[in-house]
């Protein structure tokens, strides 16, 4: 008797490459209240120490399973609202009501924490195992020296935030879907140029230049922190934190220092945003119709324009190498 043929196993399905990816911005989440995030396709919580500091840990109760977010902040834990398991930072459950003080704690109730800072108003999630020695958080410094001001805009679309960071990295589709906005005018023929450091890809159209870094760029940090350099004075970064494999929540800040009188600030903040959200609106429409799996996709044909994607494309598989390199050391022992 024939077996039937078994569908090929996918050989990229949705593996989350590991670096240290903002998942938020820090007011998101007050003092004295967990707050439930949905990133990487799982639940996590997301707490405030006494301390103010950030804690993440899987949403889902290691008792029975409610959701630790519909608790509270006691101290430096949050407590299940069900029976009032509490767990600290680290994920260790330190208090179980219902036994009375001084009981000894199961340590199969500890639950999984992940790694987190708070940098630049951004809450920082190292996906992954964490190497003993963490890679410095993305921060593009020359936003954060100046007095410029912030306003950030948060938009979710059905789209992996591989194909949203890829739009990103692309100059040449301004001609046709910004074509009413920021590509108006813009010729359709034109020279993309990218230059690719180990964790950074920085990209611009037009003519080849000494300083990448100068005038209109596009800037790229590992794993999900991306810049539109317009001027001195003027910067778009985005985050794009996965929230599954198909839908992404991505933050646009915009950046300026030409006006910084608070009360106009607040307004040229404001029309800012309008403008982003509406170039943001035209590219969900061609980015959403793309296909979301694989994450990175294979059977694509890039042309030399594409330099960016495909740089960023190599980054990622080799992110993933060198993870699938350190996991088979750790299970070789
Ligand atoms: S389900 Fe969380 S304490 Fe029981
Ligand atoms: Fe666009």
């Amino acid at each position: 008797m024939n077996t039937p043929s078994q569908p090929p196993e996918p050989t990229n399905t949705v593996e989350y490459a590991p670096g240290w990816y903002a998942i938020a911005e820090g007011d998101e989440v007050p003092r004295n209240r967990p707050v439930k995030l949905r990133r990487f396709g799982v639940d996590l919580v997301v707490f405030r120490r006494k301390d103010g500091s950030i804690a993440c840990l899987d949403d889902r109760c290691k008792h029975r399973g409610a959701s630790l977010s519909l608790g509270r902040v006691k101290g430096d834990c949050v407590a299940c609202p069900f029976h009032g398991f509490e767990f600290d930072g680290d994920g260790a459950c330190k208090h179980l009501p219902v036994l009375g003080p001084g009981a000894k704690i199961p340590k199969a109730l500890d639950t999984r924490a992940y790694t987190v800072r708070e940098q630049d108003d951004w809450l920082w999630l190292y996906w992954g195992e964490a190497p003993k020695e963490l890679p410095a958080i993305p921060r593009f410094a020359h936003l954060h020296a100046g007095n410029h001001r912030a306003h950030t805009i948060a938009r979710e679309w059905n789209a992996s935030f591989v194909r949203v960071i890829e739009n990103q990295l692309d100059p040449f589709h301004l001609p046709f879907v910004h074509k009413s906005t920021i590509g108006r005018g813009m010729p359709e023929a034109m020279t993309v140029h990218h230059v690719e450091e180990e964790t950074r890809i920085t990209a611009w159209p037009g003519e080849a230049r000494e300083d990448p870094r100068s005038g209109f760029y596009i800037d790229f940090y590992w794993a999900n922190l991306w810049e539109n350099h317009i001027s001195d004075k003027l910067s778009i970064v985005a985050a794009f934190a996965p929230i599954d494999a198909t839908r992404t929540r991505t933050y646009l800040r915009t950046y300026q220092g030409f006006v910084t009188i608070p009360v106009l600030g607040w307004l040229v903040d404001r029309v800012m945003a309008l403008s982003n959200d509406k170039i943001f609106k035209q590219d969900e429409g061609v980015v959403v119709s793309q296909p979301q799996t694989p994450l990175i996709a294979e059977d694509e044909i890039l042309v030399k324009a594409d330099g960016a994607i495909i740089a960023y494309r190599k980054m990622y598989a080799r992110a993933l190498r060198e993870k699938h390199g350190a996991d088979a050391d750790r299970a070789a022992g």
